[in-house]
């Protein structure tokens, strides 16, 4: 026998010297929930370790997970139902207090990578990333929208802006606003390929940002769907893009793979709320092992194509990895 694979698995050295795929603090986005408030941090019911910070223990959380080495995160508002109307008006009101929050973390840890969310749900008393006319998502209304948002955020001081709303022409349509208003730097992590999947649950749970009406569907991907997100991709590619990020990652590794096949951009994975909570409940439970089944999780998106991965793992991971 002249080949035997078996040689280059025999020690722990020689393994990590041939291994294929690295993961580091680096690739990793911690998202994180946001409310108004003093003093909280409630616990995500559906997504345990996870929780809503006030602007204050936000901050204290932030600079936790620097000293473990993580520098990037993905923020998400949890808006009070009084502030959620059609137009999503609170999403770039003066005295928002997530844009405020933005501002604050940038001031005090400039060293951060901040990602924002562009969408219409957690301002929108209909629940939708769009805007809502007669049951119907308006693709057209929803883009002035979504650039007042950007603006906004751009202002605040934010890194990366984040459009996860699944409008078409929206990249171009807010690289155009961003430009206009002398913000050329900041950059756009498009959700290129956002399925309607049933693993948001945990995340909508966190924000209460479920729809009144309807579904996604109109909007999000048919999880049948492969092509389609090849051509999601040149779009956006086209459209000015920085990166290009799938949605969800698991069961959509042949997605993340396509895309980095396919882009010389960086691709970026959403390790959605739902895939965390499944595996954080088969540990629970004992079924599963969290310190292998967490990692080999992470490093099979990496392995995919995946060069960021946002996850709510970053942190154990990092606290045992980093
Ligand atoms: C909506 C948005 C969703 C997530 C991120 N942005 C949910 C949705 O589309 O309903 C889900 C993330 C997760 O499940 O972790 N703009």
């Amino acid at each position: 026998m002249l080949d035997r694979p078996r040689r280059n698995r025999r020690t722990e050295a020689i393994r990590n010297m041939v291994a294929e795929t690295q993961l580091t603090a680096n690739n990793l986005i911690y998202p994180l929930f946001l409310l108004d408030g003093k003093g909280i941090k409630s616990e995500v019911k559906s997504l345990p370790n996870n929780y809503r910070f006030s602007p204050d223990t936000l901050l204290a959380e932030i600079e936790e997970c620097l000293k473990l080495g993580l520098k990037s995160f993905v923020l998400f508002p949890a808006v009070d139902e009084a502030l959620k109307n059609k137009e999503a008006t609170y999403s770039y009101s003066p005295d928002n207090f997530y844009l405020k929050t933005i501002a604050e973390i940038k001031k005090r840890f400039p060293e951060t990578c901040l990602v924002s969310d562009v969408a219409m749900d957690p301002y929108s008393s209909d629940g939708h990333d769009g805007y809502v006319e007669n049951g119907q998502i308006i693709n057209d209304k929803t883009l002035p929208i979504l650039a007042k948002m950007a603006i906004a955020q751009a202002q605040a001081g934010i890194d990366i802006i984040g459009p996860s709303d699944m409008m078409d022409g929206r990249i171009q349509y807010l690289r155009d606003e961003l430009d206009d208003e002398g913000f050329t730097d900041v950059g756009i992590m498009s959700y290129t390929a956002k399925y309607a999947s049933a693993f948001y649950g945990p995340f909508r749970d966190a924000l209460d940002s479920a729809p009144k009406a309807g579904d996604k569907k109109t909007y999000q991907m048919n999880p049948a769907n492969k092509k389609e997100a090849l051509r999601e991709a040149m779009l956006d590619e086209a459209e000015g893009a920085d990166f290009l990020l799938v949605k969800p990652a698991l069961a959509y590794l042949d997605i993340i793979h396509l895309l980095a096949q396919n882009t010389t951009l960086p691709i970026a994975a959403y390790n959605v709320s739902g895939e965390c909570a499944m595996l954080t409940a088969a540990c629970q439970k004992g079924w599963l092992n969290f310190e292998t089944a967490m990692p080999e999780m992470l490093l099979s998106i990496r392995r995919a194509g995946a060069t960021a991965i946002l996850t709510y793992f970053a942190k154990d991971w990092a606290r045992r990895f980093n």
